[in-house]
């Protein structure tokens, strides 16, 4: 299988008639990553309409390759630079192909540039969902009702001036949203996010309308799949699975579970590091998968180990650093005592892509932040089967394989745990506000019945203090930060407008039930521009 495609070499070409095989295809898109960390969601976009799509790497790709390849269209993923300023490297010739191309923000906004228009800094730089405002319907805004929510993430806008192509649609900051100029298209906003409510309306009309894709392949089973390759590589060797207790690594218990022929806990050993964990992590993980006769659970109480490194450490991202050294040291010395040949980790291609990582392209990529479970460099072979997932994919595999409901639906909880909703220096002392803090939140969140529709929710234990007043007395308590998330896959989200109500209900109990909290406050911005977390 071709993952990413850096040339047009005969075992390439080979290589991708073999997959169009397989695929009962013979129409191939290709998508340039330009570094974008949405890029996993357009490829994911097309193949959920039965498209097949080849990721191609703009530095060596060029445009004698794709005449080779001759796809029947071309996507531009947006990416972190600007075209005036390291504008990543990408064959313009491509553009002359007369093959259909459509170009998503910094995709589109390279192509405008190369046929003369002007991208300039637009007045406000543009995070937030905004509706599109649309002039013409035919073609690529077909079916797109007009004023129809889209995701805008930029801080340059192609300018609409003394342009050489149709302006289609607009938002109130980009006078140019949408345009064409004759086969090439492009869109000013994320088609790709599920905020872009008609995103996927518009992929499907690029790639049967515009390039006049007749190709359907069903959706394999991807669980199967997934099955058969960790079959493959592990066969009888022993496997150590890093276990939290959440919906990924319970997914990729699972899929290891069916993957072994023979099926015995002396193969699998799940590992729970104790430490910086939710309040009720362990007994889920408890409960799931203790005293079964196909996982050996070992639960391995790092707290100690935890506070050492991050004493001192006051930014994220130093606490990140230390976090995932004893995260790592912690797998690596419990693969040794199992004598096991992999290590396997519920990553996700989100963890991969916002620590900078992704496609293998020489695109430049952000790295938002480094997430506990990427690019560790185990001494043992790792295994990642879901690291081409994104949460919602990720869990509609083991809903696919019987990983059990009330595993899938838990809230997301990031691996470096409370280490990234505590400000400043963690201490065993903020660990335990931050645990009695989460505990309320999460049981209000339960008896108000806003668990399942919120995607996912936290509590920051904060650096700032305020004067409070407790009895008669004056004091200073800590302020915590609530936030909540309504998302599809974590790569964006929105601000869950939770009820007034519930918030004073929240905010009372946590002012009165831990002591050291003298005040509650709601975080109600979107990411972008923020993120989920914190920290
Ligand atoms: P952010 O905060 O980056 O998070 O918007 C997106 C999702 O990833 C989770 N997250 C992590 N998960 N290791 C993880 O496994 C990490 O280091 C990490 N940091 C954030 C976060 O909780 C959210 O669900």
């Amino acid at each position: 299988m071709v993952s990413t495609l850096i040339n047009s070499s005969e075992q390439t070409l080979q290589e991708i008639a073999e997959e169009m095989k397989v695929r009962r295809t013979c129409e191939v898109f290709l998508l340039f990553s330009l570094g974008s960390q949405f890029d996993h969601l357009i490829k994911q976009s097309l193949e959920k309409l039965g498209v097949f799509c080849l990721v191609a790497d703009p530095s060596r790709v060029k445009a004698t390759d794709v005449a080779k390849i001759r796809p029947i269209g071309i996507i531009l993923s947006g990416g972190p630079v600007s075209v005036h300023k390291d504008p990543p490297p990408f064959d313009e010739k491509i553009f002359d192909l007369g093959i259909p191309v459509l170009g998503i923000c910094l995709g589109f906004q390279l192509w405008a540039n190369y046929v003369g228009c002007r991208i300039i800094p637009a007045k406000k730089k543009e995070f937030g969902v905004h509706p599109l405002q649309i002039n013409d319907f035919l073609e690529l805004l077909e079916g797109c009702p007009d004023g129809t929510p889209v995701l805008e993430s930029h801080g340059d806008i192609v300018e609409a001036i003394g342009s050489r192509f149709i302006v289609l649609a607009q938002t109130e900051n980009s006078a140019v949203a949408a345009a064409q100029h004759g086969c090439l298209y492009g869109v000013q906003f994320h088609p790709e996010v599920t905020e872009t409510t008609s995103g996927i309306q518009i992929f499907e009309n690029f790639c049967f309308k515009i390039c006049g894709a007749q190709d359907r392949y069903p959706a394999s089973d991807i669980a199967k799949q997934k099955i058969d390759l960790l079959r493959e590589q592990v066969w009888e060797k022993k496997v150590l699975l890093a276990l939290s207790g959440g919906s990924d690594s319970s997914t990729v218990a699972h899929l290891l579970k069916q993957a072994y022929i023979i099926l015995s806990a002396v193969h699998l050993r799940g590992v729970y590091i104790k430490g910086i964990d939710r309040p009720d992590d362990e007994a889920y993980v408890l409960k799931y998968f203790g005293g079964q006769d196909w996982i050996d659970l070992k639960i391995v109480d790092a707290t100690d180990r935890f506070l050492a490194v991050l004493s001192g450490k006051t930014t994220m991202k130093e606490k990140r650093i230390a976090m995932r050294s004893v995260y790592k040291k912690v797998l690596e010395e419990e693969a040794r005592l199992f004598g096991a040949s992999f290590i396997a980790q519920g990553t996700l291609y989100t963890d991969i892509s916002e620590s900078g990582g992704g496609y293998d392209t020489r695109a430049e990529k952000a790295q938002i932040k480094l997430h506990h479970n990427v690019n560790l460099g185990f001494s043992v072979e790792e295994l990642t089967p879901l690291s081409d997932c994104v949460k919602d994919s990720g869990r509609n595999i083991g809903r696919s394989i019987g990983v059990p409901e009330d595993l899938l639906i838990r809230h997301p909880f990031p691996g470096p745990g409370l280490v990234v909703r505590i400000e400043g220096e963690v201490t065993a002392d903020k660990l335990r506000i931050a645990r009695q803090v989460d505990d309320i939140y999460i049981d209000e969140l339960r008896q108000a019945d806003l668990y399942r529709s919120v995607w996912q929710a936290g509590a920051v234990v904060t650096q700032s203090s305020t004067t409070c007043t407790k009895g008669d007395g004056a004091a200073s308590g800590l302020v915590v930060a609530l936030w909540a998330v309504w998302s599809v896959n974590g790569f964006t989200a929105q601000a869950a407008e939770l009820p007034w109500d519930f918030i004073k209900l929240v905010s009372q109990r946590i002012t009165n039930e831990v002591p050291e909290v003298g005040a509650v406050v709601y975080r109600v911005s979107d990411k972008p521009p923020a993120t989920i977390e914190w920290g």
